[in-house]
């Protein structure tokens, strides 16, 4: 049987990619932010998954307004890095795991959670940012990243939103669609993108430190209580793209209901227009 033996969050921010490929981690604005990864790079190294589930949010890049599936699960073998307009990041294409997609998409579909199959998308830095940030740049001599993903894109860009109460029911269902999976596999299940942000309009810019730690602090502790959180608040507070928090939920609802162990938690401002947040939960 399979299990989710691990849950990692952590912003998307695309100038974090960017930093990364101009070899700009050091410099003083970048450094204090890829700090906060170093603890996570040896981890992922020696908790060694067998796949991760990499929830994350498209921006316009595979979808547009032409087509906006709410939650869409990636069944391919393999995805290409996206071109947002600078050619595609140098990072490595993405292998999928077909087998257990197919596997997790029929058993959450047959549990009511409306799924849209994908069988090609190209990855944007929603996906590959964190992929950068937990691996760091694969090696030329072995130019790929550690293990297959399996890409499930969710709609927090154009309204109507899931809510985050629907992204924490959609995460138990996942679980147990891993957890009927007949190989014995170690996954690892990612919740990316916020923390606090807004891109746009008269409050561009906004940070709110004390509801991004007030948000860590539940996701840890009472994460069904904050998933009744509803979705206006997360932008009053956290800022139009703020919103991307509720894809965390759907990676705690994943988690066992005994308390996770927190390995890890970091929170920095700023990056970019970001507050970057990041945590490592390991079922216990
Ligand atoms: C920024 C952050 C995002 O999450 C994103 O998708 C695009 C831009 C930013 O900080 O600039
Ligand atoms: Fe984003």
């Amino acid at each position: 049987m399979a299990r989710i033996s691990a849950s990692v969050y952590t912003s998307h921010v695309p100038a974090i990619g960017a930093a990364l490929d101009l070899g700009k981690t050091q410099e003083p604005y970048w450094q204090p932010v890829f700090q906060g990864y170093e603890f996570s790079k040896h981890w992922l190294k020696q908790a060694k998954p067998d796949v991760i589930f990499l929830v994350f949010n498209d921006h316009a890049t595979a979808f547009s307004l032409e087509m906006i599936p709410t939650f869409a699960i990636g069944t391919a073998a393999e995805y290409a890095v996206a071109d947002e307009g600078w050619g595609p990041r140098p990072v490595p294409k993405v292998i999928g795991h077909p087998e257990l997609a197919a596997h997790i998409a029929q058993s959450v579909i047959q549990d009511d959670f409306d799924l849209t199959i994908v069988n090609k998308m190209d990855v944007d830095h929603g996906l590959t940012v964190p992929l950068s940030l937990m691996c760091g740049q694969p090696p030329q001599s072995n130019f790929a990243w550690p293990c297959p993903v399996i890409p499930f894109a969710v709609n927090v860009v154009q309204y109507p939103v899931p809510s985050g109460r629907r992204c924490y029911n959609l995460g138990r269902a996942i679980r147990k669609a891993v957890e009927s999976y007949d190989e014995p596999l170690n996954v690892q299940i990612w919740g990316t993108g916020g923390m606090s942000h807004q891109l746009q309009g008269p409050r561009a810019g906004l940070i709110n430190r004390k509801f991004d730690n007030d948000f860590l602090d539940r996701l840890i502790a009472d994460p069904a209580g904050l998933a009744q959180v509803p979705h206006i608040d997360y932008v009053r507070e956290a800022g139009s793209e703020g919103i991307e928090l509720v894809m965390w939920l759907i990676a705690r609802g994943a988690m066992s209901d005994a308390p996770p162990k927190v390995l890890h938690r970091f929170y920095h401002v700023p990056a970019s227009n970001t507050a970057v947040g990041h945590l490592i939960l390991e079922n216990t």
